[in-house]
C-alpha cells in the first residue's frame, strides 16, 4: 500500500466549479524548480510560467526578447516541482500572432517539450485564428487582455487601459470571443475595477486580474514583486507580503563579513 497521499489536481474543470461556487482562484508565476515547489507545496491554485521571466530572470526592460526554447526551459524547471497546481505557460512574442499554424506549432512544443497543462495567449479578436487552431488540437488557452505587455510599443506606456467607453466595449467584446471560442480562463491586467467586475459576470469563465480590483474571479502576482525582491516596480495594485530584497542582501553581506573576517567556516564546518 503506497503511503503517499493522492492530491487533487487543479484542471481547467476545477477551475470552472471553482467559478461556480464562488470560490476565488489564487495564481502566482513562477520560472524555476525550487520556487515552484514552494509555491506549490503552499496551495496555490494556477502556477504562470509568465514572459515575465524576460523581466525578472533575464533583466529586459520589456517581455518581448524571451524566446520560445528559454519558456520551454523555464515551464520544463516548474512542471518538474509541481504536483498539484495547474501550469500555464505563456506564447512568448512574435510565436503566435497572424499566424495560426505557427501558433499552433509553438503551443504543441511548450505542451510536449515542457509537459506543460495550458498555454496563454495576448490578445483578443486579433488571436482568435491562433486560439482557434490551438484549441482544435486539445490545448487549453487562457486569454489575456487589458494591458498586454508584449504590445507595450502600440500602447506607449504601461498605465491603465480602458479608461475610456470605447476600449471597454472592445474588451467586453474581446471577452465575449475568447469565451465562445473556448479558452477556459482570462486574465484582465491593469483595467478599472468596474470594467472587470462587469466582464466576469458577463462571462462564465474565470477571470482573474492583476490590477483589475477584488469583484472577480482569482488574483495573479508575480512572484519577485510579491516576495519584495523587485524594488523598482511598485504599481498601486502590487501588495508586498515580505522585503526579501531587505532580508536577502542582509543575508549575502553577513556572509561576505564572515568570509573577509575569516568566522566562516569554524571548526564544525570543516571536514
Ligand atoms: O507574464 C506574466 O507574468 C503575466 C502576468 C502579469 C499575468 O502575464
Amino acid at each position: 500500500m503506497s503511503v503517499h497521499k493522492e492530491v487533487k489536481r487543479v484542471t481547467t474543470h476545477v477551475l470552472q466549479e471553482m467559478k461556480l461556487r464562488g470560490e476565488k482562484i489564487s495564481m502566482l508565476t513562477a520560472y524555476d524548480y525550487s520556487m515552484a515547489s514552494i509555491v506549490d507545496q503552499s496551495g496555490m491554485d494556477i502556477i504562470l510560467v509568465g514572459d515575465s521571466a524576460s523581466n525578472v530572470m533575464a533583466g529586459h526592460e520589456t517581455t518581448l526578447p524571451i524566446t520560445l526554447d528559454q519558456m520551454i526551459y523555464h515551464a520544463a524547471s516548474v512542471i518538474r516541482a509541481v504536483n498539484r497546481a495547474l501550469v500555464v505557460v505563456d506564447l512568448p512574442f512574435g510565436t503566435y500572432q497572424g499566424d495560426s499554424k505557427e501558433a499552433l506549432r509553438s503551443a504543441v512544443r511548450i505542451m510536449k517539450e515542457a509537459e506543460a497543462h495550458a498555454v496563454k495567449l495576448e490578445g483578443g479578436r486579433e488571436i482568435k485564428d491562433s486560439v482557434d487552431r490551438i484549441l482544435s488540437a486539445g490545448i487549453p488557452v487562457m486569454g489575456h487582455l487589458g494591458l498586454t505587455p508584449q504590445s507595450i510599443y502600440k500602447f506607449g506606456t504601461y498605465t491603465v487601459r480602458a479608461k475610456g467607453k470605447d476600449e471597454a466595449e472592445i474588451l467586453i467584446e474581446d471577452a465575449k470571443i475568447l469565451e465562445e471560442a473556448g479558452c477556459f480562463a482570462l486574465i484582465l491586467e491593469k483595467v478599472p475595477a468596474e470594467l472587470a467586475a462587469k466582464v466576469a459576470k458577463e462571462v462564465t469563465i474565470p477571470v482573474i486580474g492583476i490590477g483589475a480590483g477584488g469583484d472577480i474571479d482569482g488574483q495573479v502576482l508575480v512572484v519577485h514583486d510579491m516576495l519584495g525582491i523587485t524594488q523598482e516596480f511598485s504599481p498601486r495594485f502590487l501588495r508586498r507580503y515580505h522585503n526579501l530584497y531587505e532580508e536577502m542582501s542582509g543575508a549575502f553581506k553577513n556572509y561576505i563579513s564572515d568570509v573577509k573576517s575569516g568566522d566562516f567556516p569554524n571548526e564544525k564546518e570543516q571536514y
